[in-house]
C-alpha cells in the first residue's frame, strides 16, 4: 500500500548583514561577553538593516530552498511562513512571500505560535500534502524580532536575533515505514495559562501599538527543558523509535544550557545535535530552518538520516517533528 508523504526536497537559510557582538551590547546596556556566554552560549546575533523586513528575509531563505531544490517558484502551491513579526498587522507576510517569489495560484498564509512557529508551520503543510490538497510547500520560519525587543531591557534584548530559514516539501508516494523518506510525525502542543511568562505587551486589538517582549526567564527556563524532553519521546514512540535511533537532533535555538540540558534527558550525544545559537541568537520561528539549512548545507545531514525537530516558546506553545530526510 502507498502512503503519500511531504518529503524535504530543498532547503535555504539567509541571515542579515549586520552582526552584533556581545561587546556591541555591553556598550548598550550593563551586561558583559562573559555573563552571555556563561549564561546563554550567544556570541553573536545578525539585526536587520533599516528597511529591511521579514518579508525580505522570508525571500531569500524561500529563493535559496528553491534553488537547492532546483524547484522553480511555479511548482509551488501553498506558503505557509511563521513569524510573529510580520512586516504588517494584514494581510500576511506569507502573501507578500508569495508576489516577492511570483508566484500567482496556490494559497499562503501566517502561523503564530512564537519560539515553536516552525513546527506548527510543518505540521500544517504536512497535513495538508498528506490529505492531498497541495503537492509542493514552502515552509518558512522568518523573523525581525530586533523590532520588538526592549533595547533598554538586559535580561532580554541580549537574548534574540533576525533571520529566515526554509524547507521545501513536495508529496510523494512511499512504502509508509519509518525508513521510508518524509514527514513521518509531527506533534504539537499548547497551554495558554502560562501567557504571562514570556509575551509581547502590545497588539491591535489591545493597545494599538506593537509593544515589546517581556519574559520571565527563569520560569521559562525551569519548564523548558521538561516540555522539550517530553515531546522528543512522544515524536520517538510515536514512530517506534529510539534516541539511538536519531541521526540530527535540531532544536529550536533558545539557550545552549537548554539545548545540552534536553539531549542529556532523552539520550542524544552532544556531536549529534545541530547548534547555531552561538552565532545566530535566538531567531524564534527561523531558528529550527535554519539550523537545518546550516546542517544540510555543509553535509552533515544526509538523505535517509533520521531529524528531529523540538522547539518551545511563548504561549506556551511546545512541539516535536521527526523527518526520514
Ligand atoms: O525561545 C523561547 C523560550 N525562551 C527561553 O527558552 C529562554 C529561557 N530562559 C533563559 O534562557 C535564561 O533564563 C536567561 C538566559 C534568560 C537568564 O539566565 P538565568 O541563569 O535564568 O539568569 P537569571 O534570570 O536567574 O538572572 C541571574 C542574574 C540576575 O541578577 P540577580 O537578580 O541574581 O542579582 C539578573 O538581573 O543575572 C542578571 N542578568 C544579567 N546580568 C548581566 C540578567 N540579564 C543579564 C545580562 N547581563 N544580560
Amino acid at each position: 500500500m502507498s502512503v503519500l508523504r511531504s518529503q524535504v526536497e530543498g532547503w535555504g537559510g539567509y541571515l542579515p548583514e549586520r552582526v552584533l557582538s556581545n561587546e556591541d551590547l555591553a556598550r548598550m546596556v550593563d551586561t558583559s561577553d562573559s555573563w552571555i556566554v556563561e549564561r546563554t552560549g550567544v556570541r553573536q546575533r545578525h539585526i536587520a538593516a533599516p528597511g529591511e523586513y521579514t518579508s525580505h528575509l522570508a525571500i531569500h531563505a524561500a529563493e535559496a530552498a528553491l534553488a537547492t531544490a532546483g524547484a522553480s517558484a511555479d511548482e509551488i502551491d501553498l506558503i505557509v511562513l511563521a513569524t510573529s513579526t510580520p512586516d504588517n498587522t494584514f494581510p500576511a507576510t506569507a502573501t507578500k512571500v508569495q508576489a516577492g517569489l511570483g508566484v500567482t495560484h496556490g494559497a499562503a498564509f501566517d502561523v503564530q505560535a512564537v519560539c515553536t512557529g516552525f513546527v506548527y508551520a510543518l505540521a500544517i503543510a504536512d497535513n495538508f500534502i498528506k490529505a492531498g490538497q497541495f503537492k509542493c510547500a514552502l515552509v518558512i520560519g522568518a523573523e525581525t524580532f530586533s523590532r520588538i525587543l526592549d533595547w533598554t531591557d538586559r535580561s532580554t534584548c541580549v537574548l534574540f536575533g533576525d533571520g529566515a530559514g526554509a524547507l521545501l516539501l513536495r508529496a510523494a508516494n512511499t512504502s509508509g515505514g519509518n525508513d521510508a523518506r518524509g514527514v513521518l510525525s509531527t506533534h504539537l502542543h499548547s497551554d495558554g495559562r502560562q501567557h504571562d511568562l514570556l509575551f509581547v505587551d502590545g497588539g491591535p486589538s489591545s493597545t494599538q501599538t506593537v509593544g515589546h517582549l517581556r519574559m520571565s526567564g527563569r520560569d521559562v527556563f525551569r519548564r523548558a527543558v521538561g516540555l522539550l524532553a517530553e515531546a522528543v519521546e512522544e515524536a520517538l514512540a510515536a514512530n517506534g523509535l529510539s534516541a539511538s535511533d536519531i541521526d540530527w537532533l535540531a532544536p529550536h535555538q533558545a539557550n545552549k544550557r537548554i539545548l545540552d540540558a534536553t539531549a542529556r534527558k532523552v539520550g542524544v550525544p552532544e556531536h549529534k545535535v545541530v547548534c547555531t545559537v552561538d552565532r545566530h541568537a535566538n531567531t524564534s520561528a527561523a531558528s529550527i530552518p535554519l539550523a537545518l539549512a546550516e546542517a544540510a548545507g555543509d553535509g552533515r545531514i544526509q538523505p535517509g538520516h533520521l531529524v528531529v525537530l523540538e522547539g518551545m516558546g511563548g504561549g506556551f506553545t511546545w512541539g516535536s517533528a521527526v523527518i526520514r530526510w
